[in-house]
């Protein structure tokens, strides 16, 4: 179905609040494998529009946005080889979108988990923006004609829903014009967790910052919070299966092994049998070792805005060059005079 199409990478993280591990882990480190692979065009976005579905403070906003770019440079993202755009300087997403608005169905909509989550118990005071999110996101992805979308397990809905979306367009318009996207699911190990609570995922929302490492924390910080984080008292075990039903002993695994590029099994055959008090330095020495090199380059970029602003100024041009000749077609079909 999706052979007529190049295969292209896409995929967003939003600029709101700081970077921490889990994006780095879980999405970050993944990004730059797809891009040093070669094997597919990989766009990155920034996803301001989606940010301010929940108010944002402006000066806030931006600055998450020129942190995260730096952020991606820092993790070796390559604005040469990979396109790394924010979201609302490539207009055609927010076109496409609204496109989109006309093609979901409101039922479609309010089975969103994410929805649901978000707008709590107030759903009538949820900005229609909130509500909407999901269309923008299926714009990202098909203003490219993406194949493949990395995402977090939380995503899939929305990525489900991407695919109807996709469907129902070139269904009702008789055009196979929008592929059917393949969302490519994180594997376990990437899946960072609270370092306070084994069973929440490491955010950026959470009102304890021990929980989390943030990319810019320094290397004494990232010690800290490695050695107070919440353990159980048992050794540790040589085998995966030994840390079922220890969910904090799992998640510091987890970061060992993704930083490590080794797997769960590779790093109990060597550290099985050791009690935590020997593992916390170990994985404090790894993670140190990783993030201290692209912290330091994310804060010297923090200190050149003008050099993040030329490159996404220099991404959005690469994009329009995508997106306009998708829209002008997509315009076409649905019957705007003047596409
Ligand atoms: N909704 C995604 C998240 O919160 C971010 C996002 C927006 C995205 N547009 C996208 C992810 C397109 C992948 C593709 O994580």
């Amino acid at each position: 179905m999706t052979a007529k199409f190049t295969p292209r990478v896409f995929s967003g993280i939003q600029p709101s609040g700081g970077l921490t591990l889990g994006n780095y882990l879980g999405a970050m480190k993944r990004f730059v494998q797809m891009q040093d692979a070669g094997s597919h065009e990989t766009v990155y976005c920034m996803v301001d529009l989606h940010a301010i579905t929940v108010w944002q403070d402006p000066a806030t906003l931006a600055r998450a946005t020129r942190e995260l770019c730096a952020g991606f440079i820092a993790s070796g993202i390559d604005p040469e080889k990979s396109i790394l755009i924010n979201q609302s300087q490539v207009p055609e997403h927010a076109q496409l979108a609204w496109v989109f608005n006309c093609v979901a169905r409101m039922g479609w909509l309010n089975r969103m988990t994410q929805f649901k989550d978000k707008a709590g118990k107030n759903r009538e005071n949820a900005s229609v923006g909130l509500f909407a999110y999901p269309a923008l996101m299926a714009a990202d992805i098909l203003i490219y004609h993406a194949t493949h979308v990395p995402v977090g397990e939380d995503q899939k809905q929305h990525l489900e829903l991407t695919r109807d979306i996709a469907a129902k367009f070139n269904n009702d318009f008789g055009v196979d014009f929008f592929p059917i996207t393949e969302p490519v699911i994180e594997g376990a190990a990437t899946r960072v967790m609270s370092l306070r609570d084994g069973s929440k995922k490491m955010s950026k929302s959470d009102p304890s910052d021990q929980s989390r490492i943030n990319m810019t924390d320094s290397t004494d910080m990232i010690a800290q919070k490695i050695r107070k984080a919440r353990t159980d008292p048992d050794a540790l075990p040589s085998e995966a299966k030994g840390l079922e039903g220890r969910a904090e002993a799992s998640n510091l695994i987890n970061i060992y092994a993704a930083f490590a590029d080794m797997s769960v099994d590779a790093v109990l055959a060597e550290v099985g049998g050791k009690q935590f008090s020997e593992f916390k330095p170990m994985l404090a020495d790894l993670a140190v070792a990783k993030l201290s090199p692209i912290s330091t380059e994310m804060a010297r970029l923090m200190e050149q805005p003008d050099e993040i602003d030329a490159i996404l100024a220099r991404g959005a041009v690469r994009a329009r060059e995508i997106t306009a000749p998708i829209l002008k077609q997509t315009y076409e079909i649905v019957g705007m005079v003047g596409a």
